[in-house]
């Protein structure tokens, strides 16, 4: 069944998609990649993530054999490097438990490390035509703001109430298309701000465009709380242009990224105790008069659950650090590890010498 619904938005893609490669292919490797990277970011940020990974790695058992470093530096600034991870923890998956053939059914798909229901559904729909039906945020919007539901997008009940909806509009005949269809119109039509009601096929019908209530809808609940944090690094230098890193293991959105030595304060915190938290870190002495204060950010550095404010001090010295989690290295091979954005920002600024 064709809703009509369907086939005014299926109607307005024709006239108006993007040219873009992942709609040009029907390879789920290929389109797996682009609907992870375009979880983290927009078309155009994302078409350039997309290019250098099926560059770097063409099919599936290129990616399995890459090292986990690699794949980071590829996604370096996309965030959240999880996803990075599991990229290559589901093409592993794929190597050992498909026989290398990269799986095109939600059932299979929904298996692998990092594909949650909305992945699944966007893979198995645009590489094999199976009818099930995206929802994303441009998916809530449309039928939010065309139907008039008011039920919060990130609620268990808006979950469910969504997906169903979804799927009684969903092309059975042409799923393909008709997701391409409702993600494109609202990522460039019913766009969440000034959205263009003046040239939208589904104006008439459209609940929120007779009531006023564009502006209302999609309805979410304020969930995370978001944390101020102080960071402070400390670029530990010695004369032979050499600096000290350490691989982040923590869990969280820098897991297995590289950093110069760090204290983590909750606020505000005097030198002299932020200097001490290092000396007792490193097990190191480091003279006051030495320290070198090089960079602070004037405005924080936004991360989804955190605000980071970040100061970078220097300090030369010849001292040798005994923690085996920390790892001498030559300034200039720092480029070759993978890092967050906030550090990447920082050298861009301030080039290491
Ligand atoms: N956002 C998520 N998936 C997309 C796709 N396949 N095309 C364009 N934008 C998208």
């Amino acid at each position: 069944m064709t809703s009509k619904f369907s086939t005014h938005i299926v109607e307005w893609y024709q006239l108006n998609l993007r040219d873009l490669p992942w709609r040009n292919t029907q390879n789920p490797y290929h389109i797996w990649l682009s609907e992870i990277i375009l979880q983290q970011t927009r078309v155009a940020q994302g078409l350039p993530y997309y290019n250098k990974f099926v560059t770097h790695f063409p099919t599936v058992q290129d990616l399995a054999k890459a090292e986990e470093e690699t794949v980071l530096k590829l996604w370096q600034g996309l965030g959240y490097y999880s996803r990075a991870r599991n990229l290559l923890v589901a093409a592993k998956m794929v190597i050992n438990n498909y026989n290398g053939i990269f799986p095109r059914t939600y059932s299979e798909l929904i298996k692998l490390k990092g594909i949650g229901i909305y992945t699944a559904s966007a893979v198995a729909s645009f590489s094999n035509n199976e009818p099930v039906a995206v929802v994303d945020g441009n998916v809530y919007r449309v039928i939010s703001r065309f139907l008039g539901i008011f039920t919060p997008i990130n609620s268990t009940e808006g979950e469910k109430e969504f997906k169903k909806i979804a799927f009684s509009l969903l092309d059975t005949q042409n799923p393909a298309t008709h997701n391409q269809a409702i993600m494109e119109f609202g990522a460039l039509c019913c766009t969440p701000k000034k959205p263009n009601c003046l040239f939208c096929p589904l104006q008439k019908d459209c609940y929120s465009f007779r009531k006023n209530t564009i502006d209302q809808l999609p309805v979410k609940l304020k969930k995370t709380k978001i944390t101020q944090k102080h960071f402070s690094y400390l670029i530990l230098k010695n004369k032979k242009k050499e600096i000290f890193i350490h691989k982040r293991i923590l869990k969280g959105i820098w897991q297995h990224l590289y950093e110069f030595p760090l204290v983590v304060n909750e606020k505000k915190t005097p030198v002299i105790e932020i200097v001490d938290a290092f000396e007792k870190l490193l097990e190191i002495k480091i003279n006051l008069g030495e320290l070198n204060l090089i960079h602070k950010t004037d405005k924080p550095h936004k991360l989804s659950h955190q605000h980071i404010n970040a100061q970078f001090f220097e300090y030369v010295c010849n001292c040798d650090i005994n923690r085996s989690d920390f790892i001498k290295i030559k300034i200039k091979d720092f480029e070759n590890y993978p890092i967050p954005v906030l550090i990447l920002n920082f050298i861009n600024q301030h080039p290491l010498e």
